[in-house]
């Protein structure tokens, strides 16, 4: 099957009928760049360039969290980063938010919801197809946070390494058709707008959101913690604080997205 030929990235394909005012006010799509996140640093030190969203059909030195690496054949992903220089959501919440309107962003593909593995995969089938990059760039004057989103589309499973394989998939493999990148990135700005929206004024709506798409609510969880192991129940959300687990050895403790790393979630 052959892709659509509105498929490649393009800035007024992008913005044709696109209804947000204000997450993609301005979109830049660059060829070839080495991170999006890096580009969009740089534009955020102007604070009018709240909304600029910066795709790139490929990255040269696209990264993921904890210093790992994010990887993508050319035009074979949505590889995007939004400025976000108005920004009224601690970081938690802020976390919290982007991953819901990721998972809510693609919604359901093949029959399969889109849910979420906190704090940043978005997972379908069981197998990883998007992850979320949120970096701050904060200064004196209030600074900015980068969003960086990478969405697995045009994926076949071969192009994932062996260690990958089990772990990984993409849209196309889990829709069983061919994606339309341009389409797809629509519906992401769209829902990033709405859920930052939502969740100035109510964040116990995004809460809600994100216990009906965790695939961790109610399971176990190991996540290391500053360097420590800790097991135990995973028994919700907390906008300011994180992951609530009910530990292992008893107890009740928060865990926040920026010094957590799940090791296992059953
Ligand atoms: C992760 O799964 O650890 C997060 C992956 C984030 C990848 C995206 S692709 C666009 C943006 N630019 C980057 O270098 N990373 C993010």
């Amino acid at each position: 099957m052959a892709r659509p030929n509105t498929d490649q990235l393009d800035p007024d394909k992008i913005k044709a009928n696109l209804k947000t005012r204000r997450i993609g006010r301005k979109i830049l799509v660059y060829n070839r760049t080495s991170s999006t996140n890096d580009i969009a640093a740089e534009y955020a030190k102007n604070k009018n360039n709240d909304g600029l969203v910066v795709f790139a059909e490929e990255q040269t030195a696209g990264r993921g969290r904890a210093g790992s690496k994010w990887q993508s054949g050319r035009e074979e992903s949505i590889q995007c980063s939004i400025v976000l220089t108005d920004y009224k959501l601690n970081p938690e919440l802020l976390s919290l938010t982007c991953a819901v309107a990721v998972a809510d962003g693609l919604g359901i593909i093949g029959g399969a919801e889109a849910k979420i593995k906190w704090p940043n995969d978005i997972i379908l089938n069981g197998k990883k197809v998007a992850g979320i990059l949120l970096e701050s760039k904060l200064n004196n004057d209030g600074g900015a946070y980068i969003l960086g989103i990478g969405i697995n589309c045009h994926q076949k499973q071969d192009c994932f390494g062996p260690e990958l394989q089990p772990i990984a998939t993409s849209i196309d493999i889990e829709s069983h058709s061919i994606t339309d990148r341009v389409s797809l990135a629509k519906r992401l700005l769209t829902s990033v707008e709405h859920w930052l929206e939502v969740a100035e004024y109510n964040s116990e709506k995004v809460t809600e959101k994100w216990r009906q798409l965790s695939i961790q609510l109610n399971h176990r969880v190991k996540l290391i913690y500053n360097g420590q192991e800790f097991a135990g129940n995973c028994i919700g959300i907390d906008p300011e604080k994180g992951l609530i687990l009910q530990l292992d050895t008893g107890g009740v403790r928060m865990f926040d997205a920026a010094h957590t790393t799940i090791v296992k979630s059953s």
